[in-house]
């Protein structure tokens, strides 16, 4: 028997998963505990990622781990037509957990496939197909889920009609331009409805995300939030919540957009659910999720018992421990600390945030978005043993996403190594 050393294939990654724009810079990581990755060599760097929002309880947390090697040994797969016992657990603690009095649970695995299913169940309820969605969304990118993602690069890869989705201004509250004023954006969205009628298509559902993260860390605020769900509801549609990555405590309450009285018709979740499993989920009203008929959404996947199984422990570890709680301490903790290092430093400005979901712009020494210093920063961070995504829609935003459990040490660790590289790089980008 040959090994697969002596064989001459070779291979690579595909560019597109994004390995080799972000990740050929970064360490090789084999082994995490708690808020820290473990490269091949042993040295650890701090997430703050939180494994792109999704380790909300710390990396192998031990009860989540002791979970899956539970259920591992007990029964890993059944295929998403059949029934476990802790498929059926979870769907008891999600409706518990949920904003809703009576609540159907719709099973997917991925947060794009979950956006899917969502749009999917607004189209059957309502008979109607088209969808609004904002300015600098981000859904994910599965061809339907690209239809009402925001970027136009993405968005060429869809396969859904042009016509069957309209982009309506979102909110930058941070902003002094009016266009991005909440009066203006919810004008702008009854406009938006209005050409949609005008058009022959009355709308099946407006999706939007609560604080909008991958284009630069933006919250809606509640004024915008219940203005939406006002609108939708004189206009016979649905509103779809993605709290993907808002979800679990990340903004400080267990749901960042459903709460204090405002709640969506459907509220699509993902990410920290499974605390590191691919597990997502659409959450709403029976009447409104049983609108989709059986068999239109499936995968071989949802719903897995091991999934499920990490999901439900997840859920008691949230519910015994309300992690949002400290995640909104610490948050303030660090926006407080990012906002006297904006008034130190002309390198960074606009810090914000919601709990651990915080962002802060790179400027040059005119003000203007530097993707070049926000480049330099996270290189600079990553050396320091911290690693975190730059980006936004004027790829210029650092985005802070850690583990929910992060202690005092690793608060500080963080509030200290993004002031060394803002010291660090303020002579050669030339502050002052
Ligand atoms: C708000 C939001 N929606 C949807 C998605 C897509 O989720 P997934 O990457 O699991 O498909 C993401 C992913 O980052 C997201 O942030």
């Amino acid at each position: 028997m040959r090994n697969f050393l002596e064989l001459e294939n070779v291979a690579i990654e595909a560019d597109s998963t994004g390995t080799s724009h972000m990740l050929s810079e970064t360490p090789v990581f084999s082994r995490a505990s708690g808020c820290w990755l473990f490269d091949t060599s042993g040295k650890r760097f701090f997430d703050g990622t939180g494994g792109s929002g999704a380790i909300n309880l710390g990396h192998q947390h031990p009860r989540v781990v002791d979970a899956a090697m539970a259920q591992l040994q007990k029964l890993i797969h059944t295929g998403c037509k059949l029934q476990s016992d802790v498929r059926a657990e979870l769907v008891t603690k999600l409706g518990a957990f949920s904003p809703y009095k009576q609540c159907a649970v719709l099973f997917t695995v991925t947060g794009a496939e979950a956006i899917e299913a969502a749009l999917k169940v607004a189209r059957a309820y309502t008979e109607r197909k088209l969808v609004i969605a904002f300015e600098r969304s981000y859904h994910g990118k599965t061809t339907g889920a690209l239809m009402a993602t925001w970027r136009e690069q993405l968005k060429a890869y869809s396969v859904l009609p042009e016509n069957g989705i309209l982009h309506s201004p979102y909110p930058i509250l941070h902003s002094h331009n009016q266009n991005y004023s909440t009066n203006f954006c919810l004008q702008a969205l009854q406009k938006t409805i209005e050409q949609a009628l005008d058009m022959g298509h009355p709308p099946a559902a407006i999706v939007m995300e609560p604080i909008q993260v991958t284009e630069g860390v933006l919250p809606a605020g509640r004024e915008f939030l219940s203005g939406v769900i006002a609108i939708a509801k004189s206009a016979g549609c649905l509103t779809i919540f993605d709290e993907i990555y808002t979800g679990f405590g990340r903004c400080g309450t267990p749901f960042y957009g459903s709460q204090d009285g405002i709640t969506p018709d459907l509220l699509v979740i993902g990410k920290a659910l499974g605390n590191g499993l691919p597990i997502s989920a659409t959450l709403g009203n029976p009447t409104l999720i049983n609108a989709l008929p059986s068999g239109i959404q499936t995968s071989t996947f949802s719903g897995q018992p091991l999934a499920c199984a990490v999901g439900s422990v997840v859920l008691d570890i949230m519910v015994e421990t309300m992690p949002w709680q400290q995640a909104k301490r610490t948050g303030s903790l660090i926006v407080e600390f990012l906002k006297e290092l904006a008034i130190n430093s002309c390198l960074i400005s606009a810090p914000r945030g919601e709990g651990l979901m915080i962002g802060f712009d790179c400027v040059d020494s005119q003000g203007l978005p530097s993707p070049e210093l926000a480049k330099a920063f996270t290189k600079k961070a990553m050396a320091k043993g911290l690693i975190f995504y730059c980006g936004g829609f004027e790829d210029c935003t650092i985005k802070l996403t850690p583990p929910l459990s992060m202690n005092e040490e690793e608060v500080e660790f963080l509030m200290s190594t993004l002031a060394d590289v803002v010291a660090e790089l303020e002579p050669a980008f030339k502050c002052h």
